[in-house]
């Protein structure tokens, strides 16, 4: 089975695939053509000697050996980063990351992500997306769709001996995938704490925050404060009102320029800022964009595009 098909069958066709078709999108981010070898794990960390020139154009790498940052999880891929930023060690399948956004640490493991909003805090040990294996089925087990073990010759008996079977399950499976599992959207303003889990598909508001250890099931809404397993709501970080403001305001489109002046101690009092400044006809706030490319290669796209949606 080649590597195309494979992926596949687990479950990662539904969005990877017709991605790659498309192709390299200057700032859409995500899956590349499969027209290289994939990169070696941590390619960035080959990259460190220009960590301080990075680091000067806002793209900050926390990272001190190789393959601490594994863009693609060996697959071709390209990661959009607004500036400034700050990537941290871990594992990326990650369209587009907001400005003035850090995330990652030791653990960490970003699957079917579409995107990151901007002035995100997300935590070290944080997973997201991971693959869902089909409970319907006679088993989740991933050999049922010919999608683990090729390399071991009894696996591969067992699948050719059952290559009818198999191809249905995979197709199946890929259907299902298809339909009930999207990519996870992350918006600003968002804080994730440590070692969260975030199912597949799931999408998370504007300004909302996740505590550490939480199982995210289901979308959270935004400014809204979930914990546990499965995470439900603690309480919302503000009143209604000022939600609503903040949520017209959305300042974080406009960036630095809508914040001036506001104090950060008093969201009711920023928010009066905010509304001024944005009034007073700012630019919405539209920073360089880098691509972190699975090679450990990273190169400034057309400026000055968004990545963030
Ligand atoms: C969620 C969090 C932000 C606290 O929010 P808070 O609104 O100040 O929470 P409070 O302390 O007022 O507690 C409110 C309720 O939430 C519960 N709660 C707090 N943290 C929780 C967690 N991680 N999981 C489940 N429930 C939690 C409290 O027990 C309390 O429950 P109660 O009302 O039944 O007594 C904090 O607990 C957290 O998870 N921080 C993340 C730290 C981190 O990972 N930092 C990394 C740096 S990026």
């Amino acid at each position: 089975m080649t590597d195309g098909r494979r992926r596949a069958a687990q479950g990662e066709t539904a969005d990877a695939a017709p991605l790659a078709r498309r192709g390299v999108d200057a700032v859409g981010g995500a899956a590349v053509e499969p027209d290289r070898p994939t990169g070696p794990l941590g390619g960035i960390a080959m990259k460190l000697h220009r960590r301080d020139e990075l680091l000067a154009q806002g793209v900050g790498l926390l990272a001190s050996a190789e393959q601490d940052i594994r863009i693609g999880n060996g697959r071709p891929w390209k990661m959009l980063v607004e500036t400034p930023v700050e990537i941290r060690r871990g594992t990326y399948e990650v369209e587009r990351v907001g400005a003035f956004t850090f995330l990652g640490g030791v653990g960490a493991s970003f699957r079917h992500v579409r995107s990151v909003g901007r002035f995100c805090c997300i935590a070290g040990g944080v997973v997201t997306g991971q693959v869902e294996h089909p409970l319907d089925f006679l088993s989740p087990h991933p050999v049922f769709q010919g999608a683990w073990g090729e390399r071991m010759p009894q696996v591969r008996e067992f699948v050719e001996q059952n290559r009818e079977m198999v191809d249905k399950s995979r197709a199946a499976y890929d259907d299902m995938s298809r339909s009930r599992y999207g990519k996870i959207e992350i918006g600003s303003d968002v804080w994730i704490g440590e070692g969260a889990f975030i199912r597949r598909g799931v999408r998370i508001g504007d300004g909302a925050v996740v505590a550490s250890r939480a199982v995210v099931s289901k979308d959270v809404p935004p400014y809204t404060v979930v914990g546990g397993t499965p995470a439900k709501a603690i309480r919302l970080r503000f009143g209604e009102r000022l939600v609503e403001r903040l949520l017209a305001a959305r300042w974080w489109d406009y960036g630095p320029a809508a914040l001036a002046g506001a104090d950060f101690t008093c969201p009711e009092a920023a928010v009066d800022r905010i509304e001024e400044n944005i009034a007073s006809g700012i630019d919405r706030y539209a920073p360089p964009v880098y691509a972190l490319m699975d090679d450990g290669e990273i190169r400034p796209v057309r400026a000055p595009e968004r990545a963030a949606p």
